[in-house]
């Protein structure tokens, strides 16, 4: 094993990434692999707390595995892999989920916004998503978590739940940490910038998807919804601009002084048509591999089983310690 520190992170397997999702998360995850040794999970068994279409669901997560390797995130640098394909991840999870407690649990505000908004299928899955995650974040020993505010409190739950435990049975697991190096953009909708760009939001408009093609992305930018003035500049309380500027900025690496230089004098317009198509040049490349991964099988399923045995391997010394250590009888192996 290296000496390097263990970073993990996934994200669930439903729909098609945002823009949001990859300037924000997954285009930061490509390079971590030169510092950290880095697993990351398409994490499925997480999507099924809502209702899927089986077909639909399988397409998804292969298309998400594909995202991630056509993102850059080079799957023999890092370990990307199935959550379901790792069976610790099921087993461990029982265990912690007998050292959460149900008040903790209820206090999730996730859990709380899930349940109001799915009120006809409150299932315990939904309730008992942070002991999985937890889960998930402990059996590799993980240091270092990137995860969005969104997800804060999850990560808080993992902590607590890894000490508790690590007080009654010595020291089993890593106590994990947020990561705060180079941290993504976020991105706002394009319809409403002061809500975040989110995949399940039903203006089609709000929302640029990584698989969009050109003439999309371009329209939905200059359809952005933007305040009363023509000055490109960074305010807070012009959030739509402002949201404009920090995805012009992650594209191309201007810092806001120079993209205000750069517009100097032109109004809104130009400076919309210049973010579509600044994002469309970036996606390009990321398309044409995603379709040429998509057309090539065998090599996503020769990652996929390389990196799943890799994954099964660590999973298994940390779920085979604490097997041992609460008390259930060795394997004989
Ligand atoms: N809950 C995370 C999300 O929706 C996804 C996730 C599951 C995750 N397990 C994780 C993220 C472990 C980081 C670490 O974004």
């Amino acid at each position: 094993m290296s000496e390097k520190k263990v970073l993990y992170s996934g994200m669930q397997a439903t729909n098609t990434l945002t823009l949001g999702n990859y300037l924000g998360a997954l285009k930061n995850w490509v390079k971590l692999h030169e510092e950290y040794e880095c697993i990351f999970g398409v994490m499925d068994l997480h999507s099924l707390t809502v209702r899927q279409e089986p077909a639909t669901f399988r397409k998804n997560a292969r298309s998400l595995y594909a995202l991630y390797t056509a993102a850059g995130l080079d799957p023999k640098e890092n370990c990307v892999y199935f959550q379901s394909h790792v069976s610790a991840h099921a087993q461990l999870s029982w265990i912690l989920s007998c050292f959460t407690y149900m008040g903790e649990l209820s206090r999730m505000t996730q859990y709380k916004d899930k349940a109001a908004k799915h009120e006809d299928n409150v299932n315990a899955g939904l309730f008992t998503y942070p002991v999985l995650m937890a889960a998930d974040i402990l059996l590799y020993q993980s240091d270092v978590v990137p995860v969005g505010v969104d997800q804060k409190q999850h990560l808080e739950i993992a902590r607590d739940i890894a000490g508790r435990f690590n007080n009654i049975y010595g020291d089993v697991f890593t106590i994990p940490e947020a990561y705060f190096g180079t941290t993504g953009a976020k991105v706002m909708s394009l319809a409403d910038p002061t809500k975040k760009m989110s995949k399940s939001d039903e203006n089609a408009n709000a929302t640029v998807l990584l698989l969009d093609d050109r003439d999309t992305i371009i329209r939905k930018f200059k359809r952005a919804v933007t305040d009363s003035d023509t000055r490109v500049y960074y305010s807070e309380d012009k959030p739509g601009v402002s949201n404009l500027m920090e995805i012009y900025s992650a594209v191309t690496g201007s810092s806001f002084d120079e993209i205000e230089n750069e517009f100097e004098g032109k109004g809104y317009g130009d400076f919309k048509l210049a973010v579509g198509e600044a994002v469309a040049d970036e996606l390009a490349p990321l398309q044409k591999r995603y379709d040429e991964l998509m057309k090539d099988k065998t090599y996503i399923d020769e990652c996929i089983k390389e990196n799943d045995d890799k994954a099964r391997y660590m999973a298994n010394k940390t779920l085979f310690k604490v097997h041992h250590k609460v008390g259930l009888v060795d394997l004989i192996r």
